[in-house]
């Protein structure tokens, strides 16, 4: 079996596995490995823009965005992460301009900043300019510059391969197992530090903003480690999905002016969120859609709302809102303005559904979007094992699938990309460090035989359950009872049968026996880890009885300090779930009430 040898592996090439990638490969042998072509990872999807406050259109400060974050995550979020993670949001959007990334500019030649939810100058309490954009396509430009910066140091790229173990023995790391998609050949990297950046686990559930690639793997190959995940309950539904397919409508929309309304046209969030209006946190507006579709206000009945950023519509608001330009004068939007600042969403909407956002309203429904959980880290990006911070050496993890923990129980908008830029640069300087401290450690007799027997059991199996039935039964019962809202007997429903479904997976077959692109195969594969993952979802959610963030229980409507004010942690053992927990760390900012 092929075997290859580097200083650092990354497992993913979205804008954490790259970026980590850069700074690892400045001073070690660096690969990344990824089972898509990298310019097609994930990142590419992220449309509104990177917070940092640049205070490049109006006053900002990097102490405001700290507050905002903690506010945001329903003060989850652990304090000191986000103070790190907010401070180096300035230099690291610049040097990402230095690096040749093409953001929009403002009539100075500045980098422009357009506003998004959560996000306030602290003072007065309005949307403050704080994501710095490149149109609707601010992640697709980062992926873009990181990779040609990644070729440019000559980091090794293994494309099209998919990970199916980590070699991990007596407590170290050793390196990978991955299949090579198009021959069925499995490879052994052996390495001294191995990242995980594998991005989230949005296909879950039945409606989703995240790509068909978003299947769980970093979580579910260390959660079969022993290695427990954190804050699994929290999964963020984004307000803006493109009704039934889940397609991101960037928030890009509303920072522009856009509004959400009802069926009786009423401006609804003003009901909801009196201050900010449509610029409320994530799951504020969630929320509040799903309050209006249940009360009948859906657009003629339906699950949906509409998303309206005509440019009338716009300067209506507007006016009655007071915007102003950074200048003073009357906030105005033109057709062609809108055209130039939101062409992808407006190009979606053509495509997907025949409507042209600048002459009709969009049909939108709250879409999965994030993970707030992941596996443990701290800011380093070392990989935790226990409540007490034990490092596991050579592991690493950056980007969604990492909980370090900066988004708590609610993710604000924007800080997405800033994660995967800061922490997987953390990350890649933490790795080669480690990996030039220390000898290769041996690689374990039969390393790939765990990986082999899984891959066989999937074409070999006695039984003829099928992918696509248990995935389909699987989305569609965490979307109904693991959603937006949730109740003790929904959650629970979920859990029995997600796990009657993964012992039905046992018994799955896949039809295509070949090794050529067997797709068939490798889906067969992700779905054991969506399975295990949505098993962890659950079983978290039920236990955690308060609501907070995105986790909202119509049976335990309030935020619940005294009990629930820590992280969650749960190991998958032999013996089924265990969860443990551990304290959030708290530095300036007191829980308090939200108030948008
Ligand atoms: O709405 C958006 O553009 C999404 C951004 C994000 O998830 O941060």
């Amino acid at each position: 079996m092929p075997t290859n040898q580097f200083d650092v592996v990354i497992v993913g090439a979205g804008g954490a596995g790259l970026m980590a990638a850069l700074y690892a490969s400045r001073t070690a042998r660096t690969a990344v490995l990824s089972k898509l072509y990298p310019v097609r990872s994930h990142t590419g999807t992220a449309q509104g823009g990177v917070g940092a406050a640049l205070g490049n259109e109006e006053e900002d400060r990097a102490e405001w965005h700290t507050y905002d974050t903690v506010k945001g995550s329903d003060y989850l979020g652990d304090q000191d992460a986000i103070e790190f993670m907010c401070s180096e949001a300035i230099p690291t959007v610049y040097e990402l301009e230095h690096m040749g990334l093409p953001f929009s500019r403002t009539p100075e030649g500045k980098i422009a900043q357009r506003p998004f939810g959560g996000h306030t100058n602290n003072e007065t309490g309005k949307p403050v300019r704080r994501a710095c954009y490149a149109a609707d396509r601010t992640g697709h430009m980062i992926l873009q510059t990181l990779y040609q910066q990644c070729i440019k140091n000559q980091v090794d790229f293994y494309d099209e391969y998919q990970v199916i173990d980590l070699i991990i023995e007596d407590g170290i790391t050793r390196g990978v197992i991955a299949a090579d998609i198009a021959t069925g050949e499995l490879h052994t990297i052996h390495a001294k530090a191995v990242i995980l950046a594998t991005g989230g686990y949005g296909r879950v559930w039945e409606i989703t903003s995240n790509a068909h690639s978003y299947t769980a793997d970093g979580v579910a190959l260390t959660m079969r480690h022993g290695i427990p995940a954190e804050d699994m309950e929290f999964f963020q539904f984004h307000p803006t999905g493109i009704y039934k397919l889940g397609i991101l409508i960037t928030e890009g929309v509303r920072g522009e002016g856009g509004v959400l309304l009802n069926n009786e046209g009423e401006r609804f969030m003003e009901r909801y969120a009196p201050s900010v209006k449509d610029l409320a946190s994530r799951d504020v507006v969630s929320r509040a859609m799903y309050l209006e579709m249940r009360d009948g206000n859906g657009i003629n009945g339906k699950r949906f709302l509409n998303l309206d950023v005509r440019p009338e519509t716009v300067n209506k608001y507007a006016k009655l809102d007071g915007r102003t330009n950074t200048d003073g004068s009357p906030y105005t939007v033109t057709g062609e303005q809108i055209l130039a600042k939101l062409p992808d969403i407006i190009d979606f909407c053509k495509t997907y559904l025949d409507v042209d956002p600048l002459r009709q309203p969009m049909p939108v429904q709250p879409t999965a979007h994030y993970a707030m959980g992941g596996i443990p880290t701290n800011v380093r990006g070392e990989v935790l094992l226990d409540k007490k911070g034990t490092v596991l050496p050579g592991l690493y993890a950056a980007g969604e699938i990492a909980c370090v923990s900066v988004h708590g129980a609610n993710r604000l908008g924007t800080n997405s990309l800033l994660d995967i830029v800061v922490f997987g640069r953390e990350c890649g300087n933490r790795a080669a460090e480690y990996a030039n401290q220390n000898t290769f450690a041996p690689l374990p007799r039969n390393a790939a035989d765990p990986a082999r027997r899984q891959l066989d059991i999937l074409l070999n199996g006695p039984g003829d359950e099928k992918v696509d039935v248990i995935r389909r039964d699987m989305q569609k019962v965490m979307f109904d009872h693991v959603g937006v809202f949730r109740t003790e007997e929904g959650m629970q429903q979920a859990l029995d049968t997600v796990r009657e479904l993964k012992q039905r997976f046992a018994r799955i077959r896949v039809g295509d026996q070949g090794k050529i692109f067997n797709t068939d195969l490798f889906e067969a594969w992700e779905l054991g880890c969506l399975l295990d993952t949505a098993e962890v979802t659950a079983a978290a959610a039920l236990k955690r009885k308060e609501s907070r963030g995105a986790h909202a229980r119509e049976d335990f409507p309030k935020r619940d300090d005294k009990n629930w004010l820590k992280h969650s942690l749960v190991y998958l053992t032999p013996d089924g779930l265990r969860i443990d927990y551990k304290p959030v760390s708290i530095t300036k900012y007191q829980p308090k009430a939200r108030v948008y």
